[in-house]
């Protein structure tokens, strides 16, 4: 009600509200570079088309007369309630795209009530990001680095600050083969940006000798690039994490529900059905194709998540009918960041969840938990 009385005019006449617009007025505002590394994925670029051609598939069909005055949006998600079931998934490196970065999408996120997930590869430290926060929901994003010193660094860092899940992305111990970062080279654009959660950590800094200034910017950089992931790790190596976190911890870049089964197996308390946004692995699944085998194979047993391709309410929905609890979006509020800063950001925070709202409501539905598959036909 408050977007169609007020309209949005008096805040950002330039931004839609329908969020597929967003990409291209973002490609005209933003350098090459940071574009491309926003919307470019893997190879051809093939699993980023599934992911949007997939929620097409599935239709809604709404029910009529069930007293849909009263809604209430709210899901509680690792521990974590928030006002509506969707999270800011993990972006690294955000002052690529506006230089305030992770800090104004942490003040767009607390506005909003809904909880921002802080990448390893924040382009502030996670202090920083916390402090921006101010009592906004915060789960940390692990990129599990080949130094088990600095992952434990990370770790402690974070609960230090207040983050209170843990989100261990597995898909990406190294970068696919992304062309459009590789002909716009990519990393030394990085050169002028860092990556401070990095840099400002006491076990990264010892192996750098000392804080990082402009004499050992590049071998900071270099260090980065080789200790970011760790191809080696095996299902055992969760065991490590349990050790160094209390909290929840979910499993980011799961596909198959033999993996699924083996998260839950490991004490796990979620996994996250992504596929990155289709930046990983060219020709892969997509991510909502994945989503129901794998519900299927965790039960009741840990809290399923979804991400790769939401745009609307109506994708939203989908994902919780096939049994997502909440789910993670990327880039439209990466372009709302590049469009406008904070109020960018929050521009799209409300819009995706007011869409969802009114969508729910004209489905036949109150709160999300009611979302299953009687909700939903396949279209072929
Ligand atoms: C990402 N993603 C990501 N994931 C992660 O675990 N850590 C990270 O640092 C990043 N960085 C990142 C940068 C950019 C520019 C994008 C677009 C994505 C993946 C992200 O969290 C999420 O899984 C997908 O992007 C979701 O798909 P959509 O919403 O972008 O289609």
């Amino acid at each position: 009600n408050e977007i169609y009385l007020q309209g949005l005019g008096d805040v950002l006449p330039a931004l839609p509200t329908d969020l597929t617009r967003l990409e291209a007025l973002a490609e005209r505002r933003m350098s090459a570079q940071a574009f491309g590394y926003v919307a470019g994925s893997a190879g051809s670029e093939a699993t980023a088309r599934a992911n949007r051609a997939a929620f097409d598939r599935w239709r809604i069909v709404p029910r009529m007369l069930r007293d849909v005055a009263e809604r209430d949006l709210s899901v509680e998600v690792l521990g974590t309630t928030m006002p509506a079931p969707i999270l800011l998934a993990p972006i690294g490196v955000q002052s690529i795209v506006h230089p305030e970065g992770e800090l104004a999408t942490a003040r767009a996120a607390a506005a909003t009530g809904l909880t921002k997930v802080l990448s390893t590869a924040a382009s502030y430290s996670l202090e920083d990001v916390a402090a921006a926060a101010g009592d906004g929901g915060r789960w940390y994003q692990l990129y599990w680095p080949k130094d088990r010193e600095l992952a434990v660094s990370f770790l402690e860092r974070a609960k230090a600050a207040g983050y209170t899940a843990l989100v261990v992305t597995l898909d990406t111990f190294t970068l696919a083969w992304r062309p459009r970062d590789l002909d716009q080279a990519y990393l030394p654009f990085l050169r002028g940006i860092g990556v401070a959660n990095y840099f400002s950590d006491p076990v990264f800094q010892k192996a750098v000798g000392g804080p990082v200034t402009d004499a050992n910017r590049d071998m900071a950089l270099l260090h980065w690039v080789a200790n970011f992931g760790n191809p080696s790790l095996t299902w055992d190596d969760l065991a490590f994490l349990r050790e160094h976190w209390d909290g929840p911890i979910a499993l980011k870049g799961i596909q198959h529900p033999d993996d699924a089964r083996r998260a839950v197996d490991a004490g796990m308390d979620g996994v996250i059905v992504s596929n990155h946004g289709g930046r990983q692995v060219d020709g892969a699944v997509a991510s909502l194709d994945a989503l129901p085998a794998v519900a299927d194979a965790v039960g009741d047993r840990a809290t399923v998540l979804f991400d790769s391709g939401v745009r609307t309410g109506s994708d939203v929905l989908k994902a919780l009918a096939l049994g997502a609890k909440a789910v993670l979006v990327a880039r439209p509020y990466a372009y709302g960041l590049a469009l406008g800063g904070e109020a960018g950001v929050r521009h799209v925070l409300r819009c995706l969840q007011a869409d969802l709202e009114l969508t729910m409501a004209l489905a036949g539905l109150t709160r999300p938990d009611e979302a299953n598959l009687d909700l939903l036909v396949r279209d072929h």
